[in-house]
């Protein structure tokens, strides 16, 4: 990238997991990511690839102070609750932080000029659609205010077209893994997710696992997810970013792989990755979970060039423990 252009992008939730590895992936290659973050799940050591700027989505006038300290010219936003469960518990929280906290930096990024932005939607907008390889085109049925508030965002920024926003929506899938160096990782309070879950097993950092149903439809009764490597995540936001200022215009992707693996499979991989055991046990259904999320992602890699490299589920639950082992930014 030349010196001359204005390489600064604001990255909302740069704190968070996959935030903190997208600053690193764009820092990379040449850009300064600013984060912002109100830091209520976010921690302030994992921002260590660009300044931090504490502020509130939920707040305008913080982030149109961050507009105008920073001058970004296209934005990230990362920044969301991002709890099933909590949203099925507590949905007007979704709505007002995520939806509304969306709407505020939508509204801010319009009036300051930045017309590219990159969003983290997800596979929860589909809600259970068991046995279907999810692509951008499959019917989005969230079933929780979590995928509800992910997909009202992607339906207001479509909005926005017309007012010259140009949106990348990526929807994840199963998120895992850390960076292969361990300078940043996964670190959740409460940690709900399986792999880091599994890790903590083994090293008796907390109790046994414990398998949410073995009944499922599926070849050894437990759910099957489509896991991608946070880092591969990372990669694919620069390059969302690069289509978007070649001026390629508003898409979505999917991100994921297309490979699922079971919960039995993550145990076994995650026993011979570190040799270990794995304490845990059968349990009932977690309410909610769907069978089988797979993705295509046949668009990200043909259109955008995006190649997953690290996502083989050794690799993943090799970086994952590598950085618990750390335990610490
Ligand atoms: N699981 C267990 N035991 C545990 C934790 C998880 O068996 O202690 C199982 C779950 O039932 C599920 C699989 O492991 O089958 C993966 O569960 P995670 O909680 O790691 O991930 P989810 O698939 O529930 O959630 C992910 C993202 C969410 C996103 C959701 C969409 O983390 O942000 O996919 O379905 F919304």
């Amino acid at each position: 990238m030349s010196e001359s252009k204005n390489n600064t992008v604001l990255v909302t939730g740069g704190a968070g997991y996959i935030g903190a590895h997208a600053c690193k992936a764009l820092q990379q290659v040449g850009y300064v990511p600013v984060t912002f973050d109100n830091l209520s799940t976010g921690h302030a050591e994992a921002v260590k690839f660009g300044p931090l700027f504490k502020g509130d989505l939920t707040d305008r006038s913080s982030i149109d102070a961050a507009f105008q300290e920073h001058r970004p010219h296209a934005v990230l936003h990362f920044a969301a609750l991002s709890q099933v469960g909590e949203s099925v518990t507590d949905p007007g929280r979704y709505w007002r932080e995520n939806v509304g906290g969306a709407l505020n930096l939508i509204e801010a990024t319009v009036a300051a000029g930045v017309m590219n932005f990159v969003f983290s939607s997800t596979c929860a907008t589909y809600g259970d659609q068991d046995g279907v390889v999810l692509t951008e085109d499959t019917d989005q049925r969230p079933m929780n205010a979590y995928g509800g508030s992910k997909l009202a965002i992607e339906q207001m920024l479509a909005d926005f077209v017309p007012k010259g926003l140009e949106a990348v929506i990526f929807r994840y899938f199963n998120v895992a893994g850390a960076d292969p160096d361990a300078d940043v990782g996964e670190d959740h309070d409460p940690e709900t997710h399986l792999i880091p879950l599994v890790i903590d097993a083994i090293a008796g950092r907390r109790g046994p696992l414990t398998i949410f149903g073995t009944d499922y439809d599926t070849p050894d009764g437990t759910c099957i997810r489509d896991y991608v490597h946070v880092s591969d995540l990372a990669d694919a936001h620069v390059k969302g970013l690069e289509w978007l200022t070649a001026g390629k215009g508003s898409r979505t992707f999917c991100l994921g792989t297309g490979t699922g693996f079971s919960v039995r499979e993550v145990i076994d991989a995650a026993k011979a990755v570190t040799n270990a055991e794995v304490p845990h046990s059968e349990g009932a259904r977690r309410a909610g979970d769907a069978a089988r999320l797979v993705c295509g992602s046949e668009r990200a890699k043909t259109e955008l060039g995006w190649t997953p490299t690290r996502s083989d589920m050794v690799t993943m639950l090799r970086d994952a423990h590598r950085w618990h082992e750390k335990g610490s930014f």
